[in-house]
């Protein structure tokens, strides 16, 4: 018998066209097919032992408490002193730069922090699926302006006309997820010259910075005077030590972005754990970890492609990241024509091999028969996955 009194309330939802992700889809897809997962992102290898080592030794110390409100000093000041050697920029440990619970934290705290009710914020797609729920929920209209299709190139004169008075940020990830691509010097140069007579504030999501493959460098926002100064810039530890399940990044931002920034943070979450910071801050120490990683994907990378030269997927170009998406139109059999989506499912389950379809990363689910595998994966395992993908 149900009373009247006894019942949970009905809710008007504030984000109703949020569903189950399909990353979380997938991968319960893959498990399921025990299909090799090279969908959603995330490494199949462990991180240095040492770094383990490092937040044992932190807690044995007895930082088991609260940390500043900031992030932990050392982690503060080991992230500016990289800031300055790899892009030059001159940031404040105390004012300048957040430790938060990873990127994902860092991106919603950043957008609530300026976006007021109407203001418009310009988002690239194809997308990371995060920025546009965020948008809205901060009472934002998102405005969805397309990378050029088949390059994913910024498309200057529809970023240029998509900005109007409203227009409060943007927010632009490069490496870039999913596509691979990575916005050249020239390219960041000419964001500089647009945004310059506006007030519009740069999101800039830099989690795949360390992954820049043939020789490129990773071209920051920090590099750019008239970017770092409206600028966000959002790094990921998880990405780039290996500890995706860790969820530690930061933020750096001129003071009075960041002062911002931290009203909402403190109330968010507050800190991050204090462990894992102290780990990460002697872990720093050295840049060997982080200079070396575009060597050690980029050997990926070549073995995932020349792997798939040998198929009938057609390797989209792949500068950075530990993404390579791949059209999936002229393969040998009928299951080319589905729709991203379910090709993706099929491929799982027939296959044994899961892959995301772009059209996630679209809000109109824009289909342009391309689709995304993650390669941070052993080369074992990847050899396994191109074997599986050779009979198509
Ligand atoms: C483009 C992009 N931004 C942000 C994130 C989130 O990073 P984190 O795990 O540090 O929250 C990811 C993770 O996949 C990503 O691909």
């Amino acid at each position: 018998m149900t009373s009247p009194a006894v019942h949970t309330p009905a809710l008007t939802s504030r984000l109703p066209n949020v569903g189950t992700t399909i990353f979380t889809v997938m991968s319960a897809l893959a498990a399921e097919h025990k299909a090799v997962n090279l969908g959603q992102g995330f490494p199949d290898f462990d991180c240095d032992p040492a770094l383990v080592d490092a937040v044992t030794a932190a807690m044995k110390a007895g930082h088991n408490q609260y940390p500043p409100m900031t992030g932990v000093p050392a982690l503060r000041q080991a992230m500016a002193a990289k800031m300055q050697a790899l892009y030059g920029l001159r940031c404040n440990p105390d004012t300048e730069i957040t430790v938060t619970a990873g990127a994902t934290q860092a991106i919603l705290t950043a957008i609530l922090a300026v976006v007021q009710p109407g203001d418009e914020v310009i988002v690239l797609e194809p997308c990371y699926d995060s920025y546009v729920p965020n948008i809205e929920l901060a009472g934002g209209v998102p405005v969805r302006v397309p990378l050029i299709p088949g390059s994913f190139r910024p498309d200057f004169d529809r970023i240029a006309a998509a900005i109007t008075p409203r227009t409060r940020a943007l927010i632009i990830n490069s490496p870039h997820n999913p596509s691979g691509m990575v916005w050249s010097a020239a390219d960041m140069q000419r964001l500089q010259d647009l945004l310059a007579p506006t007030e519009v504030l740069l999101i800039s999501d830099e989690v795949y910075e360390h992954m820049v493959f043939d020789g490129q460098a990773h071209q920051s926002a920090a590099r750019f005077p008239g970017l770092a100064a409206r600028a966000f810039i959002v790094s990921s530890f998880g990405k780039t030590y290996h500890v995706t399940g860790w969820k530690v990044g930061t933020v750096v931002a001129p003071a009075a972005l960041t002062a911002e920034f931290r009203k909402v943070h403190q109330f968010n979450v507050f800190t991050v754990n204090t462990p894992v910071q102290h780990a990460l801050a002697s872990h720093m120490a050295n840049p060997a970890p982080y200079l070396e990683l575009a060597a050690f994907y980029q050997h990926k990378r070549d073995l995932f492609r020349e792997g798939l030269a040998a198929t009938r997927f057609r390797l989209l170009p792949g500068e950075g990241t530990y993404f390579q998406c791949v059209d999936i139109s002229q393969l040998a059999v009928p299951e080319r024509e589905l729709p991203e989506a379910e090709f993706c499912q099929w491929l799982t389950k027939e296959i044994g091999v899961a892959a995301i379809p772009l059209s996630a990363f679209y809000g109109n689910g824009f289909d342009q028969r391309v689709v995304r595998f993650c390669f941070a994966k052993k080369d074992d395992t990847l050899r396994e996955a191109l074997q599986r993908l050779a009979r198509l």
